[in-house]
């Protein structure tokens, strides 16, 4: 097959609503520039992903990505922003390495999969005092501040400030003197985040930001500088904080195109109105969907408490398992793709990140109470 150099004005084959949960849907706009920059970048006549990681283009890449992260997150010198291979997943290790001390304790809230997968990670490399635990009530709801068992002296506090699979999202950061490192994976730049108040905040991209295999992080130097790593002397230089930000997340030959993906959705956020117009869509996305569910007489049931319900992820279930899979059937041949709920929770999940449209989750509400009636 030829190739002509016209390719690619072709316009974007057919594109279904996508409410998967990660990777999940791209701003379309983001996606078009991406297949204009694939083929030249900047006017240079070679594709952004065949640039040297050290050269020009790279550095306006990577310069225009932190720059545009810090306008968004609202901080300064202060904090490092640094893309990081791998995804949080890594994070749930490199944390305790950095800055959990051979005598301290970190604590750790048990509030979903995520939050749980990252307490088994640290716990094998030091000390985890699990200060709440979602377990018993099968992480339908999230602790308030009295709730807590906090450690008088922790090095660091963790928690997951929205749990993608059984859908909760904190209103508000949990009360602590300890430094707060957050796993903001699936609702970052989506709602405001007091960045001063987080000595650590990390997010894998797949959901909100960019591609799979690629972790924003934005964290206070003090933090970073005070680490006392009980493993510091034996910190290889890939699982170190300090030596990525030194080397100005490139360490070694880092992944490119995942900073580019990542700095133009961060100019996209930006252009739409930043994290407010990012909020209000959610709200006005999750807000269709709830109330199909609680307007559905009981036909939908939510994995989460009313009260812990996310803005980003809505899980739930219809009577039956074989309706749910009845349902994600349905809704694919509808157009609305990804709706499986997580192994782990099993029915129904719409994610609902930025760049999922208003008219997308509208048109999901629209087919759950047609399902609903059709069914019920
Ligand atoms: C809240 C949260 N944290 C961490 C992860 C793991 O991210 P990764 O697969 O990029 O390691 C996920 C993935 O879905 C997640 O939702």
């Amino acid at each position: 097959m030829s190739v002509s150099v016209h390719d690619h004005a072709r316009p974007l084959p057919h594109r279904v609503f996508n409410f998967s949960a990660g990777p999940a849907a791209l701003p379309e706009d983001v996606v078009r520039e991406a297949r204009e920059d694939l083929w030249s970048i900047f006017g240079t006549g070679i594709g952004v992903l065949e640039h040297s990681h050290r050269g020009p283009v790279i550095d306006r890449v990577l310069g225009d990505a932190i720059q545009d992260c810090r306008r968004l997150a609202g901080v300064g010198e202060t904090h490092e922003v640094l893309f990081l291979p791998a995804g949080a997943t890594l994070q749930f290790a490199m944390i305790p390495m950095n800055f959990l001390p051979a005598d301290g304790v970190a604590d750790y809230l048990d509030t979903g999969v995520w939050a749980h997968k990252s307490i088994e990670e640290a716990k094998r490399l030091g000390s985890v005092n699990v200060a709440f635990d979602g377990r018993p009530s099968h992480y339908d709801h999230l602790p308030s501040d009295a709730e807590l068992a906090l450690s008088p002296s922790a090095a660091y506090l963790s928690y997951c400030s929205n749990n993608t699979v059984f859908a909760t999202q904190f209103e508000a950061p949990p009360r602590t003197n300890a430094p707060l490192v957050c796993d903001a994976s699936s609702d970052m730049f989506s709602r405001p985040l007091d960045f001063d108040r987080h000595a650590f905040v990390y997010a894998s991209a797949q959901k909100n930001l960019g591609p799979a295999g690629i972790t924003l992080v934005i964290v206070r130097k003090d933090f970073l500088e005070a680490a006392r790593p009980a493993m510091k002397e034996r910190l290889p230089s890939m699982l170190d904080y300090r030596a990525h930000a030194t080397a100005g997340s490139r360490l070694n030959t880092p992944p490119t195109f995942g900073m580019y993906l990542i700095g133009r959705v961060l100019h996209w956020i930006l252009a739409q109105g930043g994290v407010p117009e990012m909020l209000r869509r959610a709200q006005a996305r999750s807000t269709l969907l709830y109330e199909a569910i609680d307007t559905s007489g009981g036909f939908y049931r939510g994995l989460a408490k009313k009260e812990s319900r996310s803005l980003m992820n809505v899980s739930f279930r219809t009577p039956s398992t074989d309706l749910d899979d009845r349902f994600v059937t349905e809704a694919a041949e509808a157009g609305l793709d990804g709706l499986r709920g997580h192994r782990d929770a099993g029915g129904l999940r719409a994610s609902i990140y930025n760049a999922c449209p208003v008219a997308g989750a509208a048109e999901l509400a629209l087919f759950m109470r047609e399902f609903a009636r059709q069914n019920g």
